[in-house]
C-alpha cells in the first residue's frame, strides 16, 4: 500500500489524474474503472485540461463505472451516468459506446449485475480502479455488512450515505434508497486500485479502513489485501 499524503484538495486531484494519465499512456487500450462523489471532479477536471492541451488521448480507453442509483435513468441529472457524462465523457474524445454504468432502471436487476460482471471479465478485467471512500466506509455502494459480497449487486443504501448525498438533492426524501454496485470481486481483481480522500472528515475513516482490522463492517479495508493500492489523502478540502 502506498499512502500519499498531500496538503490541499487541488494537489490530490491533479496527483490522481497523473496516475491515471499514466496508465492511459502506458496501455491506450485499457479498461477503465471510475468513480463518481465530489472527490473524483478535480481529478475528471485536470483529465479534461490534458486532453484539452493535446497531452491525453481517450479515443481507444474503455471505461466502467462502479454504481448507480436504482430507479435514475442516465437523462436524471443525479443518476451517475449523467454524472459521468458532465464531467469527462462529454469533455474528452472518449467512445460513449464504450463507456459501461450498471443500469439502474432495467427490469432484472440481478441479470444486470451478472452481464455487468461478464462484460468486465471479457474486456480482461479492470486496468486501473478510481474509487472514493464514503463517510462509513463503502466503496462503490458495498455498505457495512456482515460478509463481503463478491458481484455486481442491489443494496439498500445505508442512512449515513443518504443523508451525505442528501447535498445534491433537493431535498432528503428524493435520494434513492437503494443502488445497483460493482461488487468487490471485480474492485479486488483491478490490477491497480487508487483511492481519493479529501479532507478532515475522511481522516477517521480513511484509519480505520487502511490502518484497521480488514472487516466487512468497514468495507474499504478488504483493499488492504491488494497488491498495488494508492492512497491519496488531502488534508484540507
Ligand atoms: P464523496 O463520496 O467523494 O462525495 O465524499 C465518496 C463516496 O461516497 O464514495
Amino acid at each position: 500500500m502506498k499512502f500519499i499524503t498531500v496538503d490541499t484538495y487541488a494537489e490530490l486531484s491533479r496527483k490522481a489524474a497523473n496516475i491515471i494519465a499514466a496508465q492511459i499512456i502506458s496501455k491506450p487500450y485499457c479498461l477503465l474503472g471510475l468513480a463518481t462523489g465530489s472527490t473524483p471532479i478535480g481529478t475528471y477536471d485536470n483529465l479534461t485540461k490534458m486532453y484539452e492541451e493535446g497531452d491525453l488521448d481517450f479515443s481507444t480507453v474503455t471505461s466502467v463505472n462502479l454504481d448507480e442509483y436504482i430507479g435514475l435513468d442516465g437523462s436524471n441529472d443525479q443518476s451517475y451516468r449523467w454524472f459521468m457524462n458532465h464531467h469527462l465523457f462529454d469533455r474528452v474524445n472518449i467512445d460513449k459506446a464504450k463507456t459501461f454504468v450498471p443500469g439502474g432502471t432495467v427490469a432484472d436487476l440481478a441479470a444486470e449485475g451478472a452481464a455487468y460482471d461478464a462484460r468486465i471479465k471479457e474486456l480482461g478485467g479492470i486496468d486501473l480502479q478510481l474509487l472514493g471512500i464514503g463517510l462509513d466506509g463503502h466503496i462503490g455502494f458495498n455498505e457495512p455488512d456482515t460478509f463481503f459480497t463478491g458481484e455486481t449487486h442491489v443494496v439498500d443504501l445505508h442512512p449515513s450515505t443518504i443523508e451525505a448525498n442528501a447535498r445534491f438533492f433537493n431535498d432528503i426524501s428524493e435520494v434513492p434508497t437503494k443502488a445497483i454496485t460493482m461488487g468487490m470481486a471485480a474492485i479486488m481483481q483491478a490490477k491497480k486500485v487508487l483511492l481519493v480522500a479529501n479532507g478532515p472528515k475522511k481522516k477517521e475513516i480513511v484509519e480505520k479502513a487502511f490502518f484497521g482490522p480488514i472487516t466487512p463492517e468497514v468495507p474499504a479495508s478488504i483493499l488492504q489485501l491488494h497488491p498495488d493500492l494508492t492512497i491519496i489523502f488531502s488534508e484540507q478540502e
